[in-house]
C-alpha cells in the first residue's frame, strides 16, 4: 500500500470513506480501513473528487490576449478574423510556452484532462506540431486529446481538409469541423456527411463546433446526429456549443433531442463564452444563447461543461477553473435545484470523462488515483466557493498544493481579531 486518503466526502455522496492506494491506482475504498498505509492524508471530511475534466478548449490560441490587438466587438466573428491576423505571426515556442503555463495553472486548479481543438488551417501546421509536442510532455500529468479543427472552414478552406489528414497522420486524436463557418447550409452538411465518414474510416471519435449562432434555423446537429447514427458511431460522436439550440422553436428541439440521444451524441456548453459572444446583435430582450442543458440532460444527453476560451481573441478572461465554468452554468441554466446543481459537477469531471472515453476515471476500485481534495464539504459547496484545491494527486502523487483562505478581520466596536476560514 502506498498512501490512504482518510476522512474522505466523495461527490455521490459517500461520506467520511477511506481510499488505499498501491501502484498508482485505487485498491480499496471503504469505512476505516487498517492502517497499512505508509503515507496517509487525512481529508478532514472535506470533498475528495476526480480531477476535473474539460472537454472544450483551445490551447493553440491561448493566453494570447491582446495580440495583435483586443477584440472590440466581443462578437464571434471578430475572434476568428482577430485569430487570423494573429496566426501568420505564431511561433512554435511561443505557442509551447503559453500551452504549458496554462497547463501549470491547470494542475493548480485541479484539472488533469482536456480535450484541445487545434486549428489546422495553416499550412504549416505549426500549431499541431507544437501541442503534439506539449501533449507529450505534460503527459505524466494532464491527458491531453487534440481536435483536428477546421477554423476556417472544411470546405471553405482550400486546403483544410487535406491539412487535416494530416494532422490525424501526425498524431492528433479527433476529427473535428465547423459547418455554420462555411459558405451555405448545404456545404455545411456536406462538411458534416465528409468528416463523420473519415472518422468512421479511421474509427476516430468525432467533435465539432456546431451551430454557434443564434440562427434557429443553423440546424446542422440535426445533420451530425443523422450521420453518427447512420455510420454506428453510438458514443463516439460530440457537438459542441448548439448555441443555436438556444433560438430554436420548441417544437423542432422536441424533435431533435430524441434523435441526438438516439445517435449517442454527447453535447458541451461553453458557459462563459456563450454568455458573453452570443446575442450581441440583440437589442433587448437579449438572449443568452448557451444551448438547452437541463432540457437535454433530461432527455438523456451527455453534456458537459466546457472552459473554451481563456485570455484569447474571442475571451479577456478565464483561468482554467472549471469550478468557474460549473459555476457559470448553473447560473445561465438557471440550475439551482439541489440535483441540478450536482449535475453541474458532473459536467465538469464524469461527464467529460465519459465523453473522452478516459481509461481507468473514477472512484472505484481499479480506478486510477487520481484525485483533487477541495476546501469544501460537498460538490454543491465547491461550486458556491470556487472552492480552493487544497491537494492535486496523480497517480497517487501529489502534485499540487494551495493554502485554505483564511480571512482576519479588525471591525469597529468588535473586540480582537474576527479569524475565520473563507468557506
Ligand atoms: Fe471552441
Amino acid at each position: 500500500m502506498d498512501l490512504v486518503i482518510r476522512n474522505a466526502n466523495l461527490p455521490d455522496g459517500r461520506l467520511a470513506v477511506d481510499i488505499a492506494i498501491a501502484a498508482g491506482r485505487i485498491v480499496d475504498i471503504g469505512k476505516v480501513l487498517p492502517i497499512i498505509g505508509q503515507t496517509e492524508i487525512d481529508a478532514q471530511g472535506n470533498l475528495v473528487s476526480p480531477p476535473f475534466v474539460d472537454a472544450h478548449f483551445h490551447m493553440d490560441a491561448t493566453l494570447s490576449y491582446g495580440l495583435p490587438r483586443v477584440n472590440q466587438s466581443g462578437t464571434l466573428l471578430e475572434g476568428i478574423a482577430l485569430w487570423g491576423e494573429l496566426k501568420p505571426t505564431l511561433t512554435q515556442d511561443a505557442i509551447i510556452q503559453r500551452a504549458l503555463q496554462y497547463c501549470d495553472w491547470a494542475v493548480a486548479r485541479g484539472l488533469l484532462a482536456i480535450r484541445s481543438h487545434v486549428d489546422i488551417c495553416d499550412d504549416r501546421l505549426l500549431a499541431v506540431e507544437a501541442l503534439l509536442q506539449v501533449k507529450k510532455q505534460v503527459a505524466p500529468y494532464i491527458d491531453l486529446q487534440l481536435v483536428a479543427f477546421p477554423q476556417d472552414g472544411l470546405l471553405r478552406s482550400a486546403t483544410a481538409f487535406s491539412n487535416l489528414k494530416r494532422a490525424i497522420n501526425m498524431g492528433v486524436d479527433i476529427v473535428g469541423g465547423i459547418p455554420h463557418f462555411e459558405r451555405t447550409m448545404a456545404d455545411g452538411a456536406e462538411s458534416v456527411k465528409l468528416l463523420c465518414e473519415f472518422a468512421a474510416e479511421k474509427s476516430l471519435r468525432v467533435d465539432m463546433h456546431c451551430d454557434e449562432s443564434d440562427d434557429p434555423m443553423s440546424r446542422h446537429i440535426e445533420t451530425l446526429a443523422y450521420h453518427s447514427h447512420r455510420l454506428g458511431m453510438q458514443g463516439r460522436v460530440t457537438g459542441s456549443h448548439l448555441t443555436s439550440m438556444h433560438s430554436m422553436d420548441n417544437y423542432y428541439v422536441s424533435k431533435l433531442l430524441p434523435l441526438m440521444c438516439e445517435a449517442g451524441v454527447a453535447a458541451i456548453a461553453n458557459p462563459l463564452i456563450n454568455i458573453t459572444l452570443q446575442g450581441r446583435h440583440d437589442t433587448y430582450p437579449k438572449r443568452r444563447g448557451m444551448t438547452r442543458v437541463p432540457e437535454m440532460m433530461a432527455a438523456g444527453i451527455d453534456v458537459a461543461f466546457g472552459q473554451d476560451c481563456t485570455l484569447d481573441p474571442w475571451y479577456s478572461l478565464g483561468s482554467g477553473d472549471m469550478l468557474e465554468v460549473a459555476h457559470m452554468g448553473l447560473h445561465v441554466a438557471q440550475m439551482t435545484g439541489q440535483e441540478a446543481m450536482q449535475a453541474c459537477f458532473r459536467s465538469v469531471t464524469e461527464t467529460p470523462a465519459r465523453i473522452l472515453g478516459l481509461d481507468g476515471y473514477g472512484l472505484e476500485v481499479g480506478c486510477h488515483a487520481d484525485f483533487v481534495i477541495l476546501d469544501a464539504a460537498n460538490p454543491v459547496e465547491a461550486i458556491r466557493l470556487r472552492a480552493t484545491r487544497l491537494k492535486v494527486i496523480r497517480r497517487g502523487v501529489i502534485i499540487s498544493e494551495s493554502q485554505a483562505a483564511h480571512a482576519s478581520l479588525s471591525l469597529p466596536g468588535r473586540q480582537g481579531l474576527v479569524d475565520f476560514r473563507l468557506r
